[in-house]
């Protein structure tokens, strides 16, 4: 084999291999499936590998309070989220996908579309081998929500909410870890969650002032 014909050999080689890493690359992207995403009826799906997403920061035990005042068609919701929450001590805890972090780290600003799981944990104190004599631990996950930036989004069938660029979801069963589904908030609840969220997070419904990892860029 001459030289010549070996170099081109080689550089059959090489781009082989590249051809071969970037399809790689390129699968491992579309499994993980870049966020948001919707079925069919403009539902979001559960976002898929959030774990490996950046972890913003826990926070334990947080009440709200009703500001602005829920309308009365909300008081039942309300009173049933304020009441599981200032009942049990409960870890909330919340990740950012990556190329949002990316966009926010840059920029100090959250790019469109950018999505937000938050995981409620019990605080559990008891464990099999009676080892802790204080303190408290993530128990069982007991609630599971979603708040997502995307202005392209699909609109909800059959009634789409009012459009908005944050929208809001809960988890349908978060007691089950293999459900796959979360429910939009309905259009009614989603205004409620927003109001104090736009209210109150300090940027842009987001709050950044109680996530260490953000607040770090922001500052
Ligand atoms: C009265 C205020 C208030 C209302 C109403 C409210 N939230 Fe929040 N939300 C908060 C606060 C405060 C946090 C900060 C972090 C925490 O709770 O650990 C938060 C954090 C979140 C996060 C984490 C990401 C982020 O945006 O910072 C999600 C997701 C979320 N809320 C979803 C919802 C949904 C869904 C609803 C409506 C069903 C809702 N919230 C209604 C106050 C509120």
């Amino acid at each position: 084999m001459t030289r010549r014909i070996r170099t081109v050999y080689s550089i059959i080689g090489v781009g082989l291999a590249t051809l071969a890493w970037s399809a790689f690359t390129s699968r491992v992207e579309s499994q993980s499936g870049a966020p948001p995403q919707y079925t069919a009826q403009g539902e979001l799906k559960l976002p898929v590998g959030f774990e490996s997403w950046v972890f913003v920061g826990s926070n334990l035990g947080m009440a709200y309070r009703r500001d602005p005042p829920p309308a009365p068609a909300m008081m039942a919701m309300t009173n049933a989220r304020e009441t599981a929450r200032a009942d049990a001590q409960v870890f909330h805890n919340v990740y950012i996908n990556p190329e949002a972090y990316a966009h926010f780290a840059a920029t100090k600003e959250f790019p469109d579309p950018t999505v937000l799981v938050m995981e409620v944990f019990t605080a559990a104190d008891k464990q099999q081998q009676p080892v802790l004599s204080t303190g408290v631990f993530n128990g069982e996950r007991i609630g599971f929500e979603v708040a997502v930036k995307d202005t392209r989004r699909p609109p909800l069938q059959p009634a789409p909410p009012p459009p908005a660029v944050w929208q809001y979801y809960t988890f349908q069963d978060p007691t089950d870890p293999k459900s796959t589904l979360v429910t939009v908030v309905k259009p009614e609840e989603t205004g409620f969650c927003q109001a104090c969220h736009q209210k109150h997070a300090s940027k842009d419904n987001v709050w950044v002032q109680f996530y260490p990892t953000l607040r770090k860029v922001q500052q």
